[in-house]
């Protein structure tokens, strides 16, 4: 059993060498994190500005985003913070809008700010049905829609989304949840036929991470139990497992990768 204080984050009879940060990967780089608030966010947002990106922080929980901004300005870090309800299309175009004028650039979106509410399929009301394809997909359309041209004449640019590895191994009571990161997972496909030369667009498809969001969610323990015995790797998923593999996917490197859903699952999925 997991629990609050012990959950598994090592994994037994592994020894792994530490990890190499290289503080001018990302030099030059403008790249814009939503839900940098907390969670997987936060973990990438601050991944990319220890490497020396240019930051910019975006999320609708203005306080946890101005705290962030102040730690890592502290660390030395070039970020910027920008409140923002995904949701609304106008204010997703503005605050794009926003960025190019100050920055001329984007190269980099990665979009990470999602709600996954536990709610049982007969208990789910039509206004949480809308709300969740709201947050999670509507976003994802507003962002790269708004996004894309300015990569597209730049001749350069990596859109990262955020699907879920709950679209192959579902679990009960995120049905709603799991249908708007299907949505997200086949637009990404979809979309990433028309990026353009130089552009990229792939998703990150997480199992199931030890965040704020997932440990205080009673109904998602038990969920976390059963992942991990189906996991390869003995220990619980951490934000920096998935924003490691958006670094690599948001890197030069990654040129020939796109329109890939990338499983993070500790093996709990196959694809
Ligand atoms: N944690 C997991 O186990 C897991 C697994 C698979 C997929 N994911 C996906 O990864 C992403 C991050 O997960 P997390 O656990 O870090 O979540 P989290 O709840 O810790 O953080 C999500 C962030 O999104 C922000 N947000 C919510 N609605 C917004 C809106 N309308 N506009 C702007 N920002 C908004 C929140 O304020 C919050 O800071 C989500 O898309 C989630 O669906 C998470």
């Amino acid at each position: 059993m997991t629990t609050d204080t012990t959950p598994p984050t090592r994994q037994p009879g592994a020894n792994i060498p530490p990890i190499k940060i290289y503080p001018d990967k990302f030099s030059n780089h403008v790249i814009v994190v939503t839900g940098a608030s907390q969670g997987i966010g936060r973990r990438t947002a601050s991944l990319f500005a220890s490497q020396g990106a240019s930051v910019v922080l975006v999320d609708i929980a203005g306080e946890k985003l101005a705290a962030l901004a102040t730690e890592l300005t502290a660390q030395g870090a070039t970020v910027v913070q920008k409140v923002c309800d995904l949701t609304q299309e106008a204010a997703v175009g503005a605050m794009i809008e926003e960025v190019i004028a100050s920055h001329g650039k984007i190269d980099v979106l990665v979009h990470l700010a999602g709600i996954y509410p536990f709610i049982p399929i007969l208990n789910v009301k039509t206004a949480d049905y809308a709300r969740i394809m709201s947050v999670n997909m509507d976003s994802c359309f507003y962002l790269t829609r708004a996004i894309l041209p300015f990569m597209q004449k730049a001749g350069y640019g990596r859109i990262i989304h955020t699907s879920t590895a709950g679209t192959l191994a579902p679990s009960p009571g995120m049905s709603a949840y799991i249908a708007s990161k299907g949505a997200v997972a086949a637009f990404t496909r979809a979309v990433a036929t028309e990026a353009g030369p130089g552009v990229t667009i792939n998703a990150v498809s997480p199992a199931m991470i030890f965040t704020e969001s997932t440990w205080s969610n009673p109904g998602a323990r038990g969920v976390a139990d059963a992942i991990l015995a189906r996991q390869q790797v003995k220990r619980v998923g951490l934000p920096s497992d998935v924003a490691h593999m958006i670094c690599f996917i948001a890197s030069p490197e990654s040129e020939w990768i796109t329109g890939h859903m990338f499983d993070v699952s500790g093996g709990a999925v196959f694809t």
